[in-house]
């Protein structure tokens, strides 16, 4: 019978005994899981050359030379803080549209009055607005439509837009799309100015209170509503369907009143990265290969394909023969990044939570218990690594920001991914302080509620008050 010791490194619980042996038809499984763990978890020389040359890629992008990071940009500084007023703020993310009215009372929390919130991709049918069967004009009606249901038309009100998609800023109210992620495929939209746009459908539904005037990316909105209370906030960062960060860079040298200006990177394209076979095909399988590689190894949308895949390929090496069986291990984003967070979130014994999973794709199959082990060290092997990339990924700011690790910084973050995925939030922090070197005493992290509504309603507010470029 063949036996495996694992290697200390990778500790005991879960599929791992406690300081004993592998034995039996776990032996496969605790193979594959080791090479796995070799090719997907970062060790401290390959998260330091990770966030090396990641702070060399800001560089580039900051200086007109060819890099991953796109560094737009974002003509806004700092918040007062002690902006105040009612204002529309649009959010349009990844998967939903949200349209709130925003009330900002200086120093306290930022009110939401009212909220209306739409799935750009019903479940239940409705047109799916990141399909390529709906081009500009249809995108931005929809988007019209939305605001006149929060909208009654009595006060006027300006608007900021948070709008989660690389755009190329001209000042604070302008910025054409440079190109869709996240698999969207609306036609017509790549090149334009997006509150041109939105401006225009508000006036072929005659409604004439509303003004945009601010346009910014989700990251940026983050940053605006960390920023908004606490001073020391200078890293705004998405970990959702989608992963970004931006940042304040220090432009004191130029010839503008303001010290810091908010760059978004575009963090999720860079690519100097430890890719696996895996990683490869995935993008070679997406819609923009080539593009967005860290994205597709961090973030929310992609957790779920990874996991599938892995689990797919391992197959035979493990003899998991149902899997040939089970359907969702058989279709792209059959694996959802819903279904990772219940794999790594199942902390029952007999992991009755992958059995109840398992039972419902394939009736009257619920896995041994070693599949189900497996099934979960997979997905947190996945997750993981995200996180770890991610913080390699903030070490990277940290190095252009604070070489010598001598200022406090706090990281505004928002998203699902962050909120929700078990084990993720925590999974950064470590990752930069075991990895990294940066204690959480000097990096603070702070998930701001409501981010991409209360940033944009800043924004509009900035821009009111002139406070924008
Ligand atoms: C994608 C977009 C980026 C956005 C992020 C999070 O990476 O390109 O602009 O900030 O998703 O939503």
């Amino acid at each position: 019978m063949s036996r495996i010791k694992p290697p200390d490194s990778l500790g005991t619980g879960g599929f791992w005994p406690a300081g004993g042996e592998i034995v039996g038809e776990k032996c496969a499984m605790a193979q594959v899981l080791m090479n796995g763990w070799i090719e997907y978890s970062l060790s401290k020389e390959r998260f330091r050359l990770i966030a090396t040359d990641f702070a060399a890629a800001m560089d580039d992008g900051l200086n007109g030379r060819p890099s991953s990071l796109q560094m737009l940009p974002a003509f806004v500084g700092r918040p007062a803080g002690n902006e105040t007023g009612k204002y529309l703020a649009l959010d349009f993310g990844g998967t939903n549209l949200r349209v709130a009215e925003v009330e900002l009372c200086g120093t306290k929390k930022p009110r939401i009055n009212k909220i209306h919130k739409v799935s750009l991709k019903p479940t239940g049918g409705g047109v799916d607005y990141t399909s390529a069967n709906v081009d500009v004009d249809a995108l931005f009606e929809f988007i019209a439509q939305q605001i006149a249901i929060v909208d009654d038309g009595t006060d006027a009100l300006l608007l900021g837009h948070s709008f989660s998609y690389a755009s190329q800023q001209t000042s604070l109210g302008r910025a054409k799309l440079v190109g869709w992620t996240k698999e969207i495929k609306v036609t017509g939209v790549a090149g334009q100015d997006i509150n041109g746009l939105l401006s225009a459908a508000l006036a072929r539904q005659s409604i004439g209170n509303i003004q945009p005037v601010a346009v910014i990316n989700d990251t940026t909105a983050t940053l605006l509503a960390a920023a908004y209370s606490q001073p020391e906030a200078d890293l705004g960062s998405v970990c959702g369907t989608g992963h970004n960060t931006c940042y304040y860079e220090d432009i004191s040298h130029q010839e503008v009143s303001a010290r810091v200006m908010a760059y978004n990177s575009e963090s999720g394209g860079f690519d100097r990265l430890p890719f696996s076979a895996i990683d490869d095909q995935l993008d070679a399988d997406s819609e923009y290969p080539g593009k967005q590689r860290l994205e597709k190894m961090v973030a929310g949308r992609y957790l779920g394909e990874l996991t599938r895949r892995i689990l797919l390929s391992g197959r035979s090496d493990c003899g998991m023969n149902f899997i040939d069986a089970c359907p969702p291990f058989h279709r792209v984003d059959g694996i959802s990044g819903i279904d990772v967070a219940a794999f790594v979130g199942d902390e029952t014994t007999d992991l009755a939570g992958i059995s109840f999973w398992l039972e419902k794709q394939l009736p009257g199959y619920s896995g041994s218990l070693a599949e189900r082990h497996f099934i979960k060290a997979v997905a947190e092997m996945v997750v993981n690594r995200s996180a770890a990339l991610i913080a390699a990924s903030y070490a990277g700011f940290l190095l252009r920001m604070d070489p010598q690790q001598r200022r406090k910084h706090v990281v505004g973050i928002n998203g699902s991914l962050y909120e929700k995925m078990p084990g993720f939030a925590i999974g950064i922090q470590r990752s930069l302080e075991n990895l990294g070197g940066w204690n959480s005493e000097q990096v603070l992290f702070h998930l701001v509620d409501e981010a991409p509504l209360v940033g944009a309603a800043i924004a509009a507010a900035m821009a009111k008050d002139g406070k924008g470029w």
